[in-house]
């Protein structure tokens, strides 16, 4: 039974869902957050099994009907959440949703922004820009989400040394950890 202040999160994820799993693991045993609800645009994304197996509610919605309609909104809504985390989810927010949750959602991003923003800029592809440019540290960014890519308002940031010899997959890895033990952890401060 979930108590009328429980504090309701909804999270988007496009892949893997390594971070959501993380999330949901944070939270477990808490009675004064609950995870509402897991997002997805990918039919086939990892993340659907990995909610499966932890229990968790997950729904698929097609691209346009996201981009072009009322109808995630409409589900948002229903779900009432307090937040809405961004958890490696890789579409734009449309403005309807903007509009509705003013200040109410977040992003993860896996660079130290402003660096490394913007379209075309996620997961592998911010890391290899990292190594290609010989960064001497990377990092990760929680920000609130606005009509455009990775420029919201910074809440967050979190930085890891590199070294020449990391490889892509490395340096992923080092931010992966940093993303795990921050994330959770500056949601639930929101929420209080
Ligand atoms: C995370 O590293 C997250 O920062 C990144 O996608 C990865 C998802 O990993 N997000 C972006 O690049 C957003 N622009 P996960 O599916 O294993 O949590």
């Amino acid at each position: 039974m979930v108590a009328p202040s429980t504090k309701r999160v909804v999270l988007f994820a496009s892949g893997s869902g390594s971070n959501v799993e993380n999330i949901v693991h944070y939270f477990q045993g808490r009675r004064d957050v609950t995870i509402a609800m897991v997002l997805t645009n990918k039919r086939d994304a990892k993340v659907l099994e990995r909610c499966n197996k932890l229990n968790i509610s997950a729904l698929y919605f097609n691209k346009t009907a996201f981009l072009k309609s009322d109808g995630v909104l409409d589900i948002l809504k229903g779900l009432n959440p307090d937040l809405i985390v961004l958890a490696g989810f890789l579409l734009k927010i449309p403005a309807n949703l903007l509009l509705q949750f003013p200040d109410k959602i977040i992003n993860i991003h896996p660079s130290l922004l402003p660096k490394y923003g913007g379209k075309g800029m996620y997961g592998h592809h911010v890391h290899t820009a990292v190594k290609a440019n010989g960064e001497k540290e990377t990092g990760i960014t929680i920000h609130y989400v606005n009509e455009r890519y990775d420029e919201g308002a910074i809440i967050h940031q979190a930085k890891t040394t590199l070294l020449k010899t990391d490889s892509v997959d490395l340096i992923a890895e080092k931010v992966h950890q940093l993303e795990f033990a921050h994330f959770p952890k500056i949601i639930d401060q929101l929420l209080q």
